[in-house]
């Protein structure tokens, strides 16, 4: 049912649930997206004792590819695991609401539909969908002249950040 690219990120994905730190609510999730590029950024749940500041295996996913400078993202696949009834491993996990927006964002700095792929920790039950199905109308255009600055302040900030960072260099 998966392409061979699909199904190697739904692997790293299942595999990132092993990194999971959820000692709350001992559900581990994790997440791998695939850029244009090719490349797989995968993560896992990050829970707190202040529990609303838990971050997402997606969020945490997506952070990854930005930070690594590789933001254009095309797939998402999730993973739940109930870990306390491993034996089970049935639940499919879909990306909440707030992890929606976030993939909502990806897909438009990236300019396509982002393909959303949840799963159970087995792998054997899987719900393919796209970010515009889970998540229709979602809010950004609002913010559109912004972003159309976007691309050119970007540039304007590298610039900036390698002058820093020759400037560094030189001491
Ligand atoms: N969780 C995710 O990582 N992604 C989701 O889309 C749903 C929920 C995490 C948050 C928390 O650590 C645990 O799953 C239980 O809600």
């Amino acid at each position: 049912m998966l392409d061979r690219r699909d199904q190697e990120l739904v692997e790293k994905a299942q595999e990132a649930t092993a990194r999971a730190y959820a000692p709350y609510s001992l559900f581990a999730v994790g997440a791998a997206v695939r850029s244009k590029s090719e490349a797989i950024y995968a993560a896992a749940n990050l829970e707190n004792a202040a529990f609303g500041l838990t971050i997402c295996a997606e969020a945490a996913a997506l952070s990854l590819a930005n930070s690594m400078g590789d933001p254009e993202i095309e797939a998402i696949a999730v993973v739940g695991f109930d870990f306390m009834h491993p034996a089970d491993a049935s639940q499919v996990v879909a990306p909440c609401g707030s992890c929606r927006q976030l993939i909502a964002e990806a897909a438009q700095r990236a300019n396509n539909n982002i393909r959303v792929i949840c799963c159970n920790a087995r792998l054997n039950s899987i719900f393919i969908s796209t970010i515009s199905e889970l998540l229709p109308n979602a809010f950004g255009p609002e913010t559109r002249r912004v972003r159309q600055q976007w691309p050119e302040l970007h540039r304007e900030l590298r610039a900036s950040a390698e002058r820093l960072m020759a400037t560094r260099k030189k001491r």
